[in-house]
């Protein structure tokens, strides 16, 4: 495996290498990151993982300080999964200055997390469309688990018709239920024995919301009030389309996406599921 730091260097592997998957990450990998490794490999003939943890996409009280840095850890892993490039960027490279420009995204990207994380999509999609434009990937990997951060990424590359073929892969989880995530190790113990409760509430919804005349915004209220009382603090839990609109009552593939703090932790998940025609 390549370690390349430099913009430079990265072009110049590029040249060499044709035919290339990209997995974008912020490192401190695990074993949802590893499967998007695989899901690359499967997809293309070379396969390449960035490493950066992006700046534009904290909010000036978010954790972008304390966000796990483990790049030597990283490494080894990815070599372990015969990965061919890792580019692993300083901060100085992608952004030696502060953007002039800035991408316009659809109203989405002010809500479920972006209406309580002003301005990270629009970092997130900053960084990814640079990501794009130096590594030129033919295909990108994203999870799952980050389903509005994947959908705006869909309608940007859709719109601005980036030839990029986006492939999604499924959300991994702990044998308890818990989507794995680099944030799940600020949980306590005593936090993380809990912290599969998020999930089942988002089960319990999609059981109960498969029916054509379920109440939706009953069974999102309650799954809110249960995490409530439990001690979390909810931030939303909503029943989408897949493209996370508003759901109409012709809609059948739906999404309920949830996220919601532990402690000092917040936690996202969701999970689709198709209900019965109206
Ligand atoms: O999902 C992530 O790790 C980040 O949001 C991404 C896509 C690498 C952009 O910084």
């Amino acid at each position: 495996m390549k370690l390349i730091h430099h913009i430079a260097e990265l072009r110049t592997w590029r040249e060499a290498n044709p035919h290339v998957a990209l997995v974008p990450t912020m490192g401190n990998l695990h074993e949802g990151h590893l499967h998007l490794v695989n899901l690359a490999r499967q997809h293309a003939e070379h396969v390449a993982v960035s490493i950066f943890v992006n700046p534009l996409q904290f909010g000036p009280t978010e954790d972008f300080t304390r966000y796990p840095r483990t790049l030597e850890r990283d490494a080894d892993k990815l070599r372990e999964c015969g990965v061919d490039l890792l580019f692993a960027p300083d901060v100085s490279q992608i952004l030696p200055a502060t953007p002039r420009c800035q991408i316009a995204l659809p109203a989405l990207a002010n809500q479920l997390c972006g209406a309580t994380r002003p301005g990270h999509f629009v970092g997130v999609a900053t960084i990814v469309l640079k990501l794009f434009n130096l590594v030129q990937p033919d295909i990108a990997c994203f999870g799952k688990k980050d389903y509005q951060q994947l959908s705006i990424i869909r309608m940007m590359v859709e719109d601005f018709n980036v030839p990029i073929e986006i492939i999604a892969g499924e959300t991994q989880r702990a044998a308890d239920g818990l989507a794995l995530s680099s944030r799940n190790q600020y949980l306590t113990p005593d936090e993380r024995a809990r912290a599969p409760q998020l999930f089942q509430q988002l089960q319990l919804i999609t059981h109960l919301a498969q029916q054509a005349d379920a109440n939706v915004s009953q069974l999102e209220q309650n799954a809110w009030q249960t995490l409530a009382e439990a001690g979390w603090q909810p931030d939303y839990i909503q029943i989408r389309n897949r493209h996370l609109a508003e759901p109409t009552p012709q809609d059948q593939q739906l999404v309920v996406v949830g996220a919601a703090r532990l402690g000092n932790t917040r936690l996202i998940d969701n999970l689709e599921f198709s209900r019965q025609p109206a």
